[in-house]
């Protein structure tokens, strides 16, 4: 019955856009077709405009969804109880968030439409106003190293510490070996164990802690995550480990710490495109680099800097069915990897006074395993990403940080974070009040300038207007 509402939904939208209209839909479509491009740009005008059918009809039409991913979209907890139930223990209920669409991305020349997973109002509007400044600038450029996960293995109790790492290393061989053929798929796949090192900590004199060897196995996990990979090798190694170096293990876990999969984002801005209102582009360059300055010398402004930053990134990670909290733990970790906690982004000017940013953060995504093939609406955000791989999707991921920040840091240089907002919230109020159409953002700015955003004064407004 749902299903048979959304298909007719969506035939009277197509077939709305297909009698001819003047909303743009069809001149993209039309100009697409003319350039011979495939018909998945990020930058649809005014797709903000539409109303939820419209862009679901949009989205259907553009990204082939069938009718069980669009019903999918539509119902509030794509997930179903019984895929909960295999998914966690004591499963009781389904929490779910909006997912909304970053516009608007162009990275390494290619476009990305990003779905994002998240409660905060502004964030999606923010980004998707700063890809489309910075798609004016020539786009992200990001880049990403090889997907090097760590196992760490614990050895305590050795009776020689010097014997017991030499045995270690002289059977490097003989355990990559073994760690392989408990995942012999991920080698047909071209990963698998690499390499290992072996440390030896609280080796000084009065140490507080007891002495102990760690084991890193270094493993690359491909497209995937790769925890479950990572942990079975550590743990499939542990009694060869024991029997090598006369020891005990005892933790057997993968690290969060994962400096061995980097992604880094980069924009080049000319201050023209900064302009905002009356404030000119060199002012709003300047004010992010104060921002900058400050959160590079108070922790206090570090943390919520890089709150910004994980807006963007979390909301990423949680529709493509990935683990944030791994994300969160890497990335703050990263953020003091000198010793000093620090903003994660870094805004400078170049010799041409164009404002720079990057950012680099640990970005172990993954595009296969985990919840990813279980859960809908994962498998959708993968559709729409259209990402051929877990290294492309860690790049998109941290030019979405990336873009979260300035977003943040541009508002807080100049009008602050209100004004956007309150803006925001207008048009919700309006809408909620019924209007549409053209009418929803005249009434929003009516009710911004009266200082009463409320659905009571928005259903004055409505009447005056009709
Ligand atoms: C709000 O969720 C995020 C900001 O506080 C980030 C920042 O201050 O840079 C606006």
């Amino acid at each position: 019955m749902v299903l048979t509402e959304a298909k007719n939904e969506i035939n009277r939208v197509f077939s709305f856009y297909r009698l001819g209209d003047s909303s743009g839909i069809m001149k993209v479509r039309a100009r697409a077709k003319r350039n011979s491009l495939p018909m998945k740009s990020s930058r649809i005008p005014g797709f903000y405009k539409l109303s939820l059918a419209e862009r679901l009809a949009r989205l259907a039409d553009t990204y082939d969804l069938s009718v069980s991913e669009v019903e999918a979209l539509r119902s509030q907890g794509s997930l179903t109880l019984a895929q909960a139930d295999k998914m966690i223990e004591n499963a009781v209920g389904i929490y779910s968030l909006p997912i909304g669409l970053g516009m608007n991305f162009l990275i390494n020349g290619k476009d990305y439409l990003i779905p994002m997973a998240i409660e905060e109002p502004s964030v999606v509007a923010s980004a998707s106003h700063v890809a489309k400044l910075v798609r004016e600038a020539g786009g992200f450029q990001a880049e990403s190293t090889e997907r090097d996960m760590i196992g760490q293995i614990q050895v305590v109790g050795c009776p020689d510490w010097g014997v017991a790492c030499e045995a270690l290393l002289d059977a490097e061989e003989r355990l990559l070996a073994a760690a392989n053929a408990v995942h012999p798929k991920m080698v047909e796949r071209g990963g698998g164990a690499r390499r290992m090192s072996v440390r030896l900590l609280n080796d000084d004199e009065g140490a507080r802690y007891q002495q102990m060897l760690i084991l890193n196995l270094i493993v690359d996990t491909r497209d995937a995550m790769g925890a479950n990979t990572v942990n079975t090798m550590v743990e499939a190694l542990a009694p060869t480990v024991e029997e090598l170096t006369g020891g005990k293990v005892y933790l057997r876990i993968l690290s969060n710490y994962t400096d061995g999969c980097l992604a880094r984002a980069r924009c080049v801005i000319p201050p023209a495109l900064l302009r905002a209102g009356e404030f000119e582009g060199e002012a709003v360059r300047d004010g992010i680099l104060c921002a900058q300055a400050f959160a590079a010398s108070d922790r206090y402004r570090a943390v919520t800097h890089n709150k910004g930053v994980m807006n963007g990134i979390d909301a990423v990670v949680i529709a493509t069915g990935n683990d944030w909290r791994a994300i969160e733990a890497a990335a703050h970790a990263h953020a003091c990897r000198d010793g000093v906690y620090g903003p994660m982004t870094q805004w400078f000017k170049d010799d041409a006074g164009n404002l720079v940013g990057e950012l680099e953060l640990p970005m172990p995504v993954g595009t296969v395993g985990g919840s990813i093939g279980l859960h809908p609406m994962a498998q959708i955000a993968h559709k729409f990403l259209r990402v051929q791989s877990a290294r492309e999707l860690a790049e998109v991921v941290v030019c979405v940080g990336l873009a979260q920040n300035l977003g943040a840091l541009k508002a807080l240089a100049t009008d602050g974070i209100q004004k956007g907002h309150m803006a925001l919230h207008a048009r919700a109020v309006a809408m909620t009040a019924g209007a549409d159409g053209e009418l929803i953002d005249r009434i929003a700015q009516e009710l911004v300038k009266s200082n009463e955003i409320k659905v009571s004064k928005a259903l004055e407004l409505l009447a005056q207007h009709r």
